[in-house]
């Protein structure tokens, strides 16, 4: 770990070959579009892959949502059953309902995946500041998927390299009140109406750091096109058993007052399972860089 020491501010960066930066001393209240720490934040982010900035306990939804201006452009969700009431740029994870009325989703993400990869532009960045956690849950995992592909086989090498994979939604699909009386295959159909289906490389080649990724997640990848429904089947399990080995998880141990942010570009991600009826809460912003997601793509 190399510390960098300025004034109150403590940065611990990551050794080469893992992820994971810590930053304390930071309030990013303070924090305008013009500030140094913000250019500092985003290649602290493109460098370490996640970042955690400790002790924003007093950070409120508006201050949330205008850090979120400032680092980028937040995305607001296409699926509105997300939203927090007041602050739509707020996707909101709870199982917790306010004066008997439904806030957000619950159990968002617990699969690896890396946000909105079935959009045609996902997220450069993911943002989460969890409002209370479960008891016997406090930890999100990560895989960094330019290690993945730096390590994969010549095998599995030639599956992905040239090709490209299909990114679905659907099956991910939350039901919601309105959705009584209709027919799971109406809601498909709908719902894929909505979100159709999306192919990106297999590899992507980040517009920073220039790394290949390997973009292909077990929580939304289908397919890699080209192959038959058998091949298919075998490739993607062999690739997946690859990629979700204990040798590459990088695990985030949640403390009070966290503020997350990753680049959603090279990670996919997990969150942990909390025991049936513990409550939870946390907040997620989804923010744009406003540079190509890979290389070759618009912004
Ligand atoms: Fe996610």
């Amino acid at each position: 770990m190399n510390a960098v020491l300025e004034e109150k501010v403590s940065i611990i960066e990551a050794v080469p070959g893992k992820i994971g930066a810590e930053v304390i001393g930071w309030d990013v209240r303070d924090f305008t579009k013009d500030s140094p720490e913000m250019e500092t934040l985003r290649q602290l982010i493109y460098r370490n892959k996640v970042v955690v900035i400790r002790d924003q306990h007093d950070l409120d939804e508006q201050q949330y949502v205008d850090f979120a201006h400032a680092i980028g452009r937040p995305q607001v969700y296409f699926q509105q059953n997300y939203h927090h009431p007041d602050y739509p740029e707020i996707f909101v994870s709870n199982n917790l309902n306010e004066d008997g009325k439904k806030f957000g989703v619950s159990g968002t993400g617990r699969y690896w995946h890396t946000d909105c990869s079935f959009e045609k532009h996902p997220l450069s960045f993911t943002m989460v500041r969890p409002l209370i956690f479960p008891k016997s849950a406090r930890e999100t995992s990560y895989i960094d998927m330019a290690r993945v592909y730096r390590e994969l086989s010549d095998e599995l090498r030639a599956y992905v390299d040239g090709a490209r994979a299909v990114q679905e939604a659907w099956p991910r699909y939350k039901v919601q009140e309105c959705d009584i009386d209709r027919s799971i295959t109406e809601l498909i159909e709908n719902f894929k109406a909505e979100c159709p289906p999306m192919s990106h490389p297999a590899i992507i080649q980040h517009p920073v750091t220039g790394e290949e990724i390997l973009y292909i997640s077990s929580g939304f990848t289908s397919k890699l096109e080209g192959l038959s429904f058998e091949e298919n089947e075998r490739v993607m399990q062999a690739l997946f058993e690859f990629i979700e080995q204990p040798k590459f998880i990088h695990t985030h141990f949640w403390e009070e007052g966290d503020l997350l942010i990753w680049d959603n570009r090279s990670l996919i991600h997990k969150g942990s399972k909390a025991k049936a009826g513990e409550v939870s809460r946390m907040y997620r912003i989804g923010v744009y860089d406003n540079l190509p997601f890979y290389v070759g793509i618009e912004p």
